[in-house]
Parts: structure tokens; sequence; C-alpha cells
């Protein structure tokens, strides 16, 4: 499975990447407006620090706004991914990008059936929300397994990322469900590290070794 961050916050992005393991950024509206930077200029120091795709997020609803800034956000590094929401005006834009090679990310992904549409129309990654869901009542999970068979069913390449994650148990299940991807917070990551019997039994080995 492949790990990306759910971030646009360069420190932590430097942090995951020191790990040795990330394969990718995952950003949004959101997450950059937290930042205030210059959009191009700051998805261009992110391309620095992660070579893996890195998704860049446009903010038009209409199917050609969407090219226009999907092309230059393109631009910026041959890493990046365009992030598009999964709607009419999404799926018109990422078969034309496809078409033109540009690699795009079909977000806001929260029924099989658009999962199903956007992989027709050629998306490299289909990111389904798994804690919004959750946070709703319904079962996320259930949302990454139905993708998964349909996919399987019909040998789609389209990549599943399991999104909106919330905590390590959602990464775990993605994973044994065959999410090919998942994007995590920063906080999340360190909590993927961290075990108190890990620590209890490191601290326990090294009082043993220096009594001897
Ligand atoms: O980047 C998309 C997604 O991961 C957002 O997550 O926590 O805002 O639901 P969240």
């Amino acid at each position: 499975m492949d790990l990306y961050i759910d971030t646009a916050n360069l420190d932590e992005i430097k942090q995951a990447n020191d790990l040795g393991v990330l394969d990718g950024v995952t950003t949004n509206p959101s997450l950059i407006a937290k930042e205030d930077v210059e959009f191009h200029a700051h998805m261009q120091a992110i391309c620095k620090i992660v070579k893996g795709p890195v998704s860049a997020e446009v903010i038009s609803t209409d199917t050609d706004g969407m090219l226009r800034e999907g092309r230059e956000l393109a631009k910026i590094a041959d890493n990046i991914v365009i992030k598009l929401p999964c709607i009419v005006d999404g799926v018109r834009a990422c078969k034309t990008l496809s078409d033109e090679g540009i690699r795009t990310n079909l977000t806001l992904c929260f029924q099989p059936v658009q999962a199903l549409i956007v992989a027709k129309a050629g998306a490299f990654i289909v990111s389904p929300f798994i804690g919004r869901i959750d946070d709703i009542g319904e079962d996320g999970m259930n949302l990454i397994a139905q993708i998964r068979q349909i996919y399987d069913n019909y040998g789609y390449t389209t990549k599943i990322l399991a999104a909106s994650i919330r905590g390590t148990k959602h990464v775990v299940d993605a994973a044994i469900l065959g999410a090919d991807i998942a994007t995590v917070p920063f906080n999340v990551i360190a909590k993927m590290l961290k075990h108190p019997l890990t620590d209890n039994g490191l601290k326990a080995f090294l009082e043993a070794w220096n009594k001897q």
C-alpha cells in the first residue's frame, strides 16, 4: 500500500519524507488556505521535497475552468496530479486531461458509482472520503470494499486512495480491503509508529542491558 501525507504544511511533509516511506502528497483548497501561501509556488516547493505524486486541486466548478487550471498546474512539475471533484464537469475534465496524458485524482467520492464513472473517464486516482462518511453515521470503509470489488470485476486500473482518514484503524482497515493508497494526516502518521508496549519493552531491554 502506498502512503501519502494529507497536508500542505512543508514541515510536516519534510518530517514525513525523512522517514523514507512516503510515496506522495495530497492537498486540497482547505489545506492550502491554512498555510497562507501563493498556491503555485507552494506546490512547486512540495514537489521539490517529494518525488511521488503530489495532488493539486482546482477551484473551478466548470469544465473549461478546470481544464485551464489543470493544464497550468500540470506545468509546475512532472509529479503533479490534478485533483478534480466527482461532479459532471469534473468527469469531463478528467477525460480530457487523461487523454492529454495529465494524471488526475477524482476527489469527494461518496458513492461507488462515482468511482465507476471516473475510472471510465481515465482517472489515475479516485479518493473516497472515509471519515466524512463515518461522520454522518454510515460506514466509510464499506465504500472502499465496494469500489475494490467493482474495479477488480472489470480490471479498472484507477488507484483507490482512502482519504479523510481519522485514525490508524482507518489505515489498517483500508489496507485489509485492498485500497492502493492511504493519505494520512501528520498526526496519524505519528500514531502509526507509537505503541506503549513498544516503548515499555524498549525501556525494559535497555534497563536490563545497563544492569549487566
Ligand atoms: O484531502 C481530502 C481529505 O483527505 C480530507 O479529509 O479530514 O477534511 O475529511 P477531511
